[in-house]
Parts: C-alpha cells; sequence; structure tokens
C-alpha cells in the first residue's frame, strides 16, 4: 500500500489491545488515546529535518540541533480526535491546533461539515489532521478538502484503527496524503463499524454512551 504506514511499535499495540476492551473505563481510555497518539507522532517525526545553531552551555560554546522543517498545526476532526491532541502537544507544544467538526449521518454514512476554525497561515505549515478512526474514509476525505481549500499543501493524516475500504478512499481521493495508522483491521460491518475496531471513539472518550 503507498503512502500507508502502520506504527506497530509494541508500545502502541500494547495501548491499543487495551482500549479495543470493551470493559475499559472512560478515563483509562481518554489517556490511552493521547498516549498512543504521542508515540506515533514521535515515530512520524523520526526524520524531520535539523539545523546546527551555536549555542553556550554552562561550560562552553558548542552547536546544538533544533527542528529546521515547516511549523505544524494540529486539526482534530471532532469530537473524536480531539482526543488526539494533548498527547501531541506534549511532544510538540508550539504547535498551533485548528478544528473542524464533521459528523456521519448514521443512515447514510456521509460526512457533514458543522465548524471550521483554523489558522490565517495554514497555507505555509505542515497540517496533521487526526481522527481515531478511518471507517468509510468519508470523514476524513472531508476534511483533507476543507484543509486544501484554504492553501494547505502538505498534508498528513494520522489516524488509530482503519479500515481496508477507508484506507483505498483515501488512496483515491488524495494520493499526496500519507496515511499513519497503529493498527490496519478487517473490514466494516453493515452499520459502518470497524471490525473489531474498538466501538464509538467519540462516545468512549466522551463517556456519551
Ligand atoms: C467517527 C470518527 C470519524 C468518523 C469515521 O466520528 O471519529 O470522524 O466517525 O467514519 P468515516 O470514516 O466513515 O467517515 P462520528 O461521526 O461518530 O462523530 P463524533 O466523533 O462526534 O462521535
Ligand atoms: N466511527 C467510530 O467511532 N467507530 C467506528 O468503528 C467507525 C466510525
Amino acid at each position: 500500500m503507498e503512502n500507508v504506514h502502520i506504527l506497530s511499535h509494541p508500545l502502541i499495540q500494547h495501548k491499543l489491545t487495551q482500549i479495543r476492551q470493551k470493559d475499559t473505563p472512560t478515563g483509562q481510555f481518554r489517556q490511552l488515546i493521547n498516549e498512543i497518539a504521542g508515540l506515533m507522532v514521535y515515530e512520524m517525526t523520526r526524520d524531520l529535518p535539523v539545523k546546527d545553531i551555536p549555542i553556550e552551555t554552562p561550560v562552553t560554546k558548542a552547536t546544538g540541533h533544533v527542528i529546521a522543517g515547516k511549523k505544524l498545526v494540529i486539526v482534530p476532526i471532532l469530537r473524536a480526535g480531539l482526543g488526539m491532541v494533548d498527547g501531541i502537544l506534549q511532544l510538540i507544544p508550539t504547535a498551533r491546533v485548528g478544528h473542524i467538526g464533521i459528523f456521519r449521518n448514521e443512515e447514510t454514512l456521509m460526512p457533514q461539515e458543522y465548524f471550521a476554525k483554523l489558522p490565517n497561515d495554514i497555507a505555509q505549515r505542515e497540517v496533521y489532521i487526526v481522527d481515531p478512526m478511518l471507517a468509510t474514509g468519508g470523514s476524513a476525505i472531508a476534511a483533507i478538502n476543507a484543509v486544501k481549500k484554504r492553501g494547505a499543501t502538505q498534508v498528513k493524516l494520522i489516524c488509530l484503527v482503519g479500515a481496508p475500504e477507508g484506507v483505498a478512499a483515501i488512496q483515491q481521493a488524495h494520493p499526496d496524503v500519507p496515511l499513519y495508522l497503529a493498527a490496519l483491521d478487517e473490514k466494516l460491518n453493515e452499520h459502518g463499524y470497524i471490525v473489531p475496531g474498538l466501538g464509538d471513539a467519540g462516545d468512549r472518550i466522551f463517556g456519551t454512551k
């Protein structure tokens, strides 16, 4: 699969297995989603370019290395994407955060956008769109469309669990957007839920069901 990266670090697999289990309580679920998001971004940023800068330690002058790439904006797809933001900000505290509200119509499974607030300079930033679930791919495609419409050219999509149907849809609609997953699951069921999946991510993060 081109442009699809499965980040299967043992810590990620372990934490993902915990959140898949139906009896994992809301607080723990929320904490683990953030931890997995942080670990995924740690893995993804391994090859970020760095540049040399002169520094002075308490002992001597030296050369330090700081990140040289584009500035970052994290864009969670509301609601469930919100659950990944803090875990990423812990690693990259200077990142901006934009928001896109999209929900799936439960009957048609079509995405409906209800909110968008993004930084004005999004065209100059690298964009990480985050959402725990990639099911049909409709929500992620709509979110990518929304940031590209505002000038974003460097976009990455980070999801915890993906279905083959969603991966194919992203590759078809946005072949330039790399996709990062913690796991690629088996299929979608007749209600559009990922199997084995982890259920409704938004409801499990916010305790709404
Ligand atoms: C879930 C999930 C994704 C979307 C995935 O959100 O967080 O955004 O479904 O499905 P898709 O790939 O078929 O579009 P939901 O619509 O349940 O909204 P919520 O996060 O507010 O609960
Ligand atoms: N949205 C979810 O939250 N879970 C799924 O399995 C599919 C879509």
